[in-house]
């Protein structure tokens, strides 16, 4: 089978070809342009802007992942595409290709939940079988799940305010870091010290939401009272930042690993996908905390943890 799969959802146009062929996964292309560029001034997603870009170059992606694949149009078997959740405008101009080009072929179209997509791209590149325990955190999400089977996922807790990536965003604009925010501040705390004590909502509620507005106003506190203070007091901010998502994560994985052994006594799987699971900090510290209760952490490569089109194409695969 050999699917295309289109992401438009949020800022980044992708386009990808994967092929599941006796058993086995292959990308034979994953093309993406991520709109850092157009949106970096504004520190944030503008979905004007994104819905914009997308029209200008879904055509050339497309055409680029088709021709990397040394594939043809005729030799594809279906065409998915993110339905949502996302921008409005992205996911239109996805579909609608997406829904254009499988007309014309004859082909079935698949519209795929990001959010399922982050899920299961795991399970491109490795062996990794239901049941298994899924961190989520992206830019627009932050939940822990139960992935039991394909199509049935158990949200175990959520946030109940800003997303994880949605904060480290927002942390970076108000230190003037860029945008996207996340891999700025991963930088910035490498230099500094996580000398200041942020606040941290809901350590002890004894589940697995997530609330990191709460951080948000600590941070924005700390950096008013401090910046006339220290010439470096931004590393120190952003260690300080990661210290303290850190340990929301660490509480809230410890609570969901107890959920996950009371249901499977006898599985350990545990993923992290999203962007954030692209941090270095998080990845290495949380790889320490699975270790020590026993569960083996398995995290999709960079490029398919932040939004890709490989994973849309996989997940069409799966279903
Ligand atoms: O999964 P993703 O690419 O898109 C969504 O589905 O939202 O996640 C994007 C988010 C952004 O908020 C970005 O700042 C964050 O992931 N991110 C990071 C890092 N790289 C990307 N956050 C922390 N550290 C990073 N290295
Ligand atoms: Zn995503």
């Amino acid at each position: 089978m050999i699917v295309l799969g289109i992401e438009t959802s949020c800022d980044e146009t992708a386009a990808s070809v994967v092929e599941f062929k006796n058993k086995k996964k292959k990308i034979l292309s994953n093309v993406l342009y991520s709109q850092f560029k157009e949106h970096s001034s504004y520190g944030g997603v503008v979905p004007e802007i994104a819905f914009r870009e997308h029209i200008k170059l879904i055509d050339k992606i497309t055409l680029q992942a088709i021709k990397k694949s040394k594939k043809k149009f005729l030799n594809i078997d279906a065409i998915a595409a993110t339905g949502g959740p996302g921008l409005h405008g992205g996911l239109l101009i996805g579909t609608t290709i997406a829904k254009g080009l499988a007309l014309s072929l004859n082909k079935p179209f698949i519209a795929i939940n990001h959010l399922e997509g982050h899920i299961l791209s795991p399970r491109l590149e490795n062996n990794l079988n239901f049941p298994y325990l899924v961190l989520l955190v992206t830019g627009g999400h932050t939940m822990i799940v139960i992935a039991h089977k394909i199509g049935k996922y158990e949200i175990l807790g959520a946030t109940l305010d800003d997303a994880l990536g949605e904060s480290y965003d927002k942390i970076a604009k108000l230190l003037n870091l860029g945008f996207p925010g996340g891999p700025q501040i991963e930088t910035f705390a490498k230099k500094g010290h996580p000398i200041f004590n942020l606040s941290k909502p809901l350590l002890n509620s004894n589940d697995c939401n997530f609330s990191f507005s709460g951080l948000k106003t600590s941070t924005i506190r700390n950096v008013e009272l401090e910046k006339n203070k220290k010439k470096n007091f931004k590393y120190d901010i952003c260690a300080s930042f990661q210290h303290a998502v850190y340990k929301i994560l660490e509480t809230k994985c410890k609570n969901a690993f107890q959920i996950f052994k009371n249901k499977y006594p006898n599985k350990n799987n545990f993923v992290v996908v999203g962007g954030v699971a692209s941090n270095n900090f998080i990845r290495q510290k949380i790889k320490k905390l699975a270790k020590s209760f026993k569960f083996n952490l398995i995290v999709p490569k960079k490029i398919l943890c932040t939004d890709n089109a490989a994973m849309i194409a996989w997940t069409a695969i799966e279903k």
